[in-house]
């Protein structure tokens, strides 16, 4: 399975910003030849437009939340049906910003896990430790811990993708050596194996916090690595670009 470079453009810019970026990652796109699928997430009320625009292109479009309901009376939610609806193939799911700041666990995230596949989403199920966790050599532990509590039981591998996000180097320009990555993902498949089976193999597992194009390739190239999911990069069509070229 190729490798997934996603990018999560968190809560930022205009409907100008989102449709330029758009409109360059297409043209980029446009010449072919890239050895990994490209997605891009943008703010709930740009992903229109932004899905217009990259309908033809090859570049998928998804989520960053979804609610765990079908619809109803959810004032400020979304539904997966409704990403859905308007051309999103994804969903970023426990975002660790969602976990801080909206106080989601890991059964929430599973329960949002849940709708996403039955409204035809892939979600992209994200864990990772803070800093104190790290410190205290809890990581591996809180990783397997919100893996197992957060990922629906009994999917279809290709249906799945998994984030590996360390807290401290979201946003912090702190990157995570290859080698924890590497630890951390082993870790992630060897859960994920209990999880769904022999099909776990097929899980792409992604790794997020502060990718960015000077270090994509390295962190590309470590074991059980399917792609990235790139906040700030991916801001920018030149450093996203760069990145998806590392693959
Ligand atoms: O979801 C992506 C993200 O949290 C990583 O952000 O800005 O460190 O690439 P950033």
């Amino acid at each position: 399975m190729k490798p997934l470079i996603a990018g999560n453009w968190k809560m930022n810019g205009l409907l100008a910003d989102a449709t330029a970026l758009a409109e360059d990652l297409k043209a980029r796109a446009a010449a072919g030849g890239l050895a990994c699928e490209l997605l891009v997430c943008p703010p709930y009320p740009h992903i229109g437009p932004v899905a217009d625009i990259l309908s033809e292109s090859g570049v998928q479009v998804g989520g960053q939340d979804c609610h765990n309901a079908g619809s109803g009376a959810h004032t400020g939610d979304i539904s997966g049906a409704m990403l859905r609806d308007m051309g999103c193939s994804h969903v970023i799911l426990g975002h660790s910003e969602r976990r801080a700041d909206h106080g989601e666990n890991d059964a929430v995230v599973r329960a949002k896990a849940e709708a996403a596949l039955a409204a035809g989403l892939i979600p992209i199920v994200c864990v990772g430790e803070t800093a104190a966790e790290r410190s205290a050599g809890q990581a591996l532990a809180v990783i397997a811990r919100q893996v197992k509590g957060s990922v629906p039981v009994g999917m279809a591998a290709e249906r799945l993708v998994v984030a590996y996000e360390p807290v401290w180097a979201i946003g912090t320009g702190q990157t995570a050596t290859p080698g924890d990555v590497a630890e951390a993902h082993t870790e992630i498949r060897r859960v994920l194996v209990g999880l769904v089976g022999e099909g776990a193999e097929q899980v792409r597992i992604l790794y997020g916090g502060s990718v960015k194009p000077a270090n994509a390739r390295e962190l590309m190239a470590q074991h059980n690595v399917g792609g990235a999911l790139v906040g700030g990069a991916s801001l920018k069509a030149e450093d996203f670009w760069a990145i998806a070229t590392s693959c």
